[in-house]
């Protein structure tokens, strides 16, 4: 599917982005091996959320989704199992889900049985050694292609030793899938995070009864039986990040997005958008708490960007922003450079060839590094014919460029926003007054 853009005249609009991906997995995952009955809402319907679902069914999860509940779409009933999960009967598909793989793993590292976890083409290339090395050090049998790094993984799991271990990439997924596996050790599992990454699973396992001590970049997480917790997840950070740069960078532009999930391990963005300059320009209203997690208003209108030099341990908090990050870059003034992003190479696609590659079609003046990008921006890009790579993130920072750009841009492989966000498109037109979408 391809979906052409151009840049309209004004620029606005109110809406929802969809549920947080990363809080949704752990939602679904953590409940269906609790204790007790949950009511999740604000659920993302994205692919990799269903594709975790259906994992966990296939595990023998009784989850039922809103539209069987006669609800509306975005709330899940899950029964807990309490870690009475039963071996599959296939193979489990992760899609094009890394939080699904690398999670699901360390659930199944504890389950005395055998399972096999696969993906599509794009999944079937990212590292899985990160998670396969400390999940067989704690006791479980994991066989994969290219010695145990690429899936399909066969997961034999069973008894659990805690372990000590330190993380040599500040990753969520492996410190989730560690945590899960831990959860179900004999013993304590202590894991050194070289920076600080996304903390959900952490404050989800505490909410459902587990002890979790964090000191600085130390996590210590005792063994525990969940209970189950209901949870309303907050709107997509990530998602929203598409909404701030559009309307940072157009020039006649003002939009809200409501209710957008705040954990301080997922602001990046807003911090780098504030270095830049955006200041009043990008403003928080009704902030507030919503299933433990901060949660606010987020209002942007047209601004005026300079650009940064942006690296260290914001990276892991922004690491899934960047690309529409280096959009922005091109409407800043001066140079943007990104740097200690190696980890962008092992996404979905490698993030910075297919960034740099397709933002240079539009006439952008960017470089790829070993480890990041440098942007000098121009205040301009022109409408061509581009490509997402099958990537989600992709197609909506080029969907982004495009609304900005002079002209025409047709993005190829535009369906790929389904995987986190699947309103995208129709959200975009409607922001744009509609019309501005063949
Ligand atoms: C995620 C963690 C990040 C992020 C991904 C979601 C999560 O990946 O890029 O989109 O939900 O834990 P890494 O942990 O591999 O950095």
């Amino acid at each position: 599917m391809q979906q052409t853009v151009r840049s309209p005249a004004f620029l606005g609009g109110n809406l929802a982005v969809p549920g947080d991906k990363s809080i949704s997995h752990r939602a679904l995952i953590l409940n269906a091996v609790a204790q007790g009955d949950a009511l999740v809402t604000g659920l993302s319907a994205g692919d990799d959320v269903l594709t975790t679902m259906r994992c966990l069914q296939a595990l023998g999860a009784d989850i039922e989704l809103g539209r069987d509940l006669g609800r509306e779409p975005g709330v899940a009933r899950v029964r807990g199992a309490d870690q009475g999960l039963q071996e599959p009967a296939d193979i489990l598909d992760a899609g094009n889900s890394g939080t699904s793989m690398r999670l699901l793993s360390g659930l199944l590292a504890a389950q005395p049985f055998t399972s096999v976890l696969t993906g599509d083409s794009s999944l079937r290339s990212r590292p899985m050694g990160r998670v396969v090395q400390p999940l067989k050090q704690m006791g479980a049998q994991i066989m994969g292609r290219g010695g145990d790094q690429l899936a399909p993984l066969t997961i034999r799991g069973g008894s659990l030793r805690g372990i000590e271990h330190t993380m040599p990439v500040a990753s969520a997924q492996v410190k989730s899938s560690i945590m899960l596996a831990g959860l179900s050790a004999d013993g304590d599992t202590v894991l050194h995070q070289p920076a600080l990454s996304r903390d959900h699973t952490e404050r989800m396992v505490a909410a459902m009864g587990a002890s979790v001590e964090t000191d600085g970049l130390t996590l210590v997480l005792h063994p525990a039986r969940l209970k189950a917790a209901d949870i309303a997840i907050p709107g997509d950070i990530s998602s929203a990040a598409f909404w701030l740069v559009v309307g940072l960078c157009h020039p006649s532009a003002r939009i809200v997005v409501r209710g957008v999930g705040l954990n301080p391990s997922r602001t990046g963005i807003i911090e780098a958008l504030r270095a830049m300059g955006a200041g009043a320009s990008l403003s928080l209203t009704e902030e507030r708490t919503v299933g433990g997690e901060p949660v606010a208003d987020l209002v942007v209108e047209s601004g005026q960007l300079t650009g940064i030099e942006i690296g260290g341990d914001i990276v892991p908090r922004i690491i899934d922003e960047l690309p529409v990050l280096a959009v922005a870059a091109c409407f800043a003034s001066g140079t943007t450079v990104i740097r200690d992003a190696g980890d962008l190479r092992l996404k979905e696609s490698d993030r910075i060839e297919t960034t740099v590659g397709e933002l240079s079609r539009l006439g952008a003046r960017i470089e790829a590094r070993q480890d990041g990008m440098v942007i000098q921006g121009s205040g301009r890009l022109t409408g061509t014919a581009c490509q997402s790579h099958g990537d989600h993130r992709l197609a909506m920072a080029l969907a982004v460029a495009g609304t900005l750009a002079g002209g025409r841009t047709t993005v190829h492989g535009a369906d790929a926003a389904t995987v986190s966000y699947p309103d995208f498109w129709q959200h975009l037109a409607q922001l744009c007054g509609n019309g501005q979408l063949d």
